[in-house]
């Protein structure tokens, strides 16, 4: 039996798993995909060429990508079960949470514990923009719009809500936004999808414990936040008695700090790039007032820590200009993650232990009914 280990609260700085799939350098701030420069690849390539290397370690060959593009767009259609449950969701249920309960819906009709996780997922990740997109248009009493064929997962995704070929620069800026968001090592939500597959349970009940983890505004829950703080900042027009009171108030700023980064988060630069691009030239300066004050006044208030932009904070000016609305934000996230936490899904199948920690007991002993009942 090895000797025990005593863990900081939250595994802070607990390396927990061993992974090719990619790698955070907190200090230098940067993100690496099966040793590919992040940046690099949200400028380069398709998401569903990112999807491809994520979940087989390398780049797809010419006709190897026209099947997998192929693969993945011919099962963008939800059965007729699924819409029949989103037709009856109330319309002011949080679309991360209709999409985590949908995929329990599929993976009830699906031969969940014979399928192979491969397969599941090539059937789950087209089908999660399929599923807000025809939430939206239900809510908002329009007609469905189909999936469109041929086309990338962040076109369709832009053309099923808005019923319109979306601008070329907003596909691309969306496609940028799923690469840059695709993976990001042991995050709280890949660690529940690997500590959950580990006990060799189906693919769909990982993807639900996942889901359920990226919504807590700690995690995947704060884009959203962040865009209504900035609305709120430019109503009231002072940006610095805002976030004071925020942090006076003992709240988080939404969109800032991490766990990892002690430098800026490379895909926050990234999007920031992207959103200077195409969000609203007063969006974007007020945006970039905003996180110097919110920067500024962590940086008061905690100078023995390094907090500094996250990736919700730009993530809100991109999704909001392409058109998402502000509560499908964390779930649009989710659409991205589908493809991080299938390929560490099939890494732990490829080498599985079972997670199964230990605890120490710091209550009661020797108590007896009779003398203490
Ligand atoms: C992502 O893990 C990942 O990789 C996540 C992610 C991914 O791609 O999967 O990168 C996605 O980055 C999401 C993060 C989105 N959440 C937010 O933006 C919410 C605000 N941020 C924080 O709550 C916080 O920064 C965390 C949760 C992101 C990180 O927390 P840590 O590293 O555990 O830091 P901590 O909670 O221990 O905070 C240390 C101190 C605390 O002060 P005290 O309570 O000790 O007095 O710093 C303070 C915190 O209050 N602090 C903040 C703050 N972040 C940390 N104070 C105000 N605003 C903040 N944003």
């Amino acid at each position: 039996m090895p000797e025990k280990i005593r863990a900081p609260k939250g595994l802070e700085g607990v390396i927990a798993t061993k992974t090719s799939v990619s790698k955070i350098d907190g200090e230098k701030g940067k993100l690496l995909y099966r040793g590919y420069d992040v940046e690099e690849l949200s400028k380069e390539l398709t998401f569903e060429q990112v999807a491809f290397l994520l979940w087989f370690g390398r780049m797809p060959g010419f006709e190897e990508l026209q099947q997998f593009n192929r693969d993945l767009s011919s099962k963008r259609e939800i059965s007729q079960e699924s819409l029949d449950f989103i037709r009856k969701a109330p319309h002011t249920v949080n679309p991360l949470v209709l999409l985590r309960s949908t995929t329990s819906l599929i993976g009830m009709h699906a031969d969940a514990d014979n399928e192979p996780a491969l397969d599941a997922a090539k059937s789950l990740v087209p089908k999660f923009p399929t599923i807000l997109a025809h939430f939206d248009r239900i809510r908002r009493n329009r007609g469905l719009v189909r999936p469109s064929a041929g086309t990338s997962s962040a076109e369709n995704l832009l053309y099923m809500i808005s019923g319109q070929k979306p601008p070329k620069e907003h596909s691309d800026a969306l496609n940028s936004y799923f690469i840059l968001l695709a993976d990001h090592g042991l995050n709280a939500s890949t660690f529940s999808a690997i500590v959950t597959i580990s006990t060799l349970t189906d693919y769909y009940s990982a993807i639900t414990a996942a889901i359920g983890t990226l919504k807590g505004p700690l995690h995947g829950g704060a884009p959203s936040q962040v865009w209504e703080m900035l609305t709120e900042i430019g109503d009231s027009g002072n940006a610095e008695s805002w976030l004071e009171k925020r942090i006076e108030s003992g709240n988080r700023i939404m969109g800032f700090g991490h766990r990892v980064y002690r430098a800026e988060d490379p895909r926050s630069r990234a999007l920031k790039g992207i959103a200077k691009k195409i969000a609203s030239r007063k969006t974007f300066e007020l945006a970039v007032s905003v996180e110097e004050t919110a920067r500024e006044l962590l940086r008061r208030k905690y100078p023995e820590r390094v907090i500094e932009t996250n990736v919700e904070f730009y993530s809100s000016l991109v999704l909001n200009a392409v058109g998402i609305p502000v509560d499908m934000f964390t779930a649009t996230f989710a659409c991205s993650r589908l493809v991080g936490w299938t390929a560490h899904i099939l890494e732990q199948l490829s080498d599985n232990r079972l997670f199964r920690p230990e605890s120490e007991y710091v209550g009661p002993e020797g108590l007896s009914l009779t003398q203490n009942y």
